[in-house]
């Protein structure tokens, strides 16, 4: 008997990396899943890396999630084939690499950031609360998907930190606003994990962020997905608007060992 066994869940941005190992673990503990990315090439390929991992169900929706329409009418089917929702995990998230530092950023690539990550992840939290207060016999969990750099900065990314800090602050107001109907919402933020950016790293550089955290290893998006799920189950029922950092110790530590001391 899995944990989510009878349940629906929607996982944004769930096509691949991060968001593919959160949607293979709640297939694996019994939920019906839908998964959406931004758009069907990359939904179409998440859907073949899920059948290649032998993960069966998952129903993919092509939807960009800064854009309204295209986040009705992806409410518009899971109500059509599933007609509930129980766990929305909001993980999709525009990085804002490349951008440049902030005195040559263009001023509306940081809209494209917070449009995704905090308008887009609090649009889709909107529609999937609504669906949620139909339900009376069992009201549902968003877990964000938020990120330690919201307390520690990296460089060229100021949209992208901006967008996480914004994302802890919209998870405790919205824990707040929705405790009274029965609707917990939690975040994960994790520190490096190992993902397909991973792949193209000099292995130096990836050896030198191993180095800069204090249990010696980023997260495996599997290590996540435990997180997320954790916070998607009743095993987290008294859990609300809370930030649960998955960094490898990464936040507990001033400086990494090799200049400490
Ligand atoms: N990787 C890390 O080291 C790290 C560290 C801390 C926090 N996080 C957070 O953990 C989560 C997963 O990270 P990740 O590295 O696995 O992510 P990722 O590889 O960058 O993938 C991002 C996902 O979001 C989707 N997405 C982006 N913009 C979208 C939009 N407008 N509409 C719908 N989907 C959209 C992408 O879909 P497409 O494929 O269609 O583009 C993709 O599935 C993110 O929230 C990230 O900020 C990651």
């Amino acid at each position: 008997m899995g944990r989510f066994d009878g349940k629906v869940a929607l996982v944004t941005g769930g096509n691949r990396n991060t968001g593919l190992c959160i949607v293979e673990k709640f297939v694996r503990e019994g939920a019906k899943v839908f998964m959406c990315g931004s758009s069907a090439e990359s939904t179409d390929k998440g859907a073949a890396a899920l059948k290649e991992r032998g993960v069966d169900g998952v129903t993919s929706i092509p939807c960009d999630i800064s854009d309204a329409a295209q986040v009705a009418a992806m409410f518009d089917r899971i109500e059509r084939e599933a007609g509930r929702l129980d766990i929305l995990v909001n993980n999709a998230a525009n990085q804002g690499i490349g951008h440049g530092g902030p005195l040559e950023m263009v001023p509306e690539r940081f809209w494209d950031v917070l449009k995704t990550n905090v308008v887009g992840g609090f649009r889709v939290t909107q529609a999937a609360c609504n669906r949620f207060f139909m339900q009376q016999e069992s009201r549902g969990v968003v877990v964000f998907l938020s990120s330690n750099t919201a307390q520690r900065a990296i460089r060229k990314r100021t949209a992208y930190c901006a967008s996480k800090g914004a994302i802890n602050s919209m998870v405790r107001a919205l824990a707040l606003d929705l405790a009274p109907l029965g609707i917990r919402v939690n975040a994960c933020a994790p520190g490096y994990i190992n993902t397909e950016r991973w792949d193209v790293l000099d292995p130096k550089i990836a050896a030198r962020r191993r180095l800069n955290c204090p249990l010696r290893k980023e997260a495996k998006g599997s290590d996540i997905a435990n997180v997320v799920a954790f916070l998607a189950s009743d095993d987290s029922a008294n859990m609300t608007g809370e930030i649960v950092t998955c960094d490898a110790g990464c936040s507990c530590q001033h400086m990494p060992e090799d200049v400490d001391m």
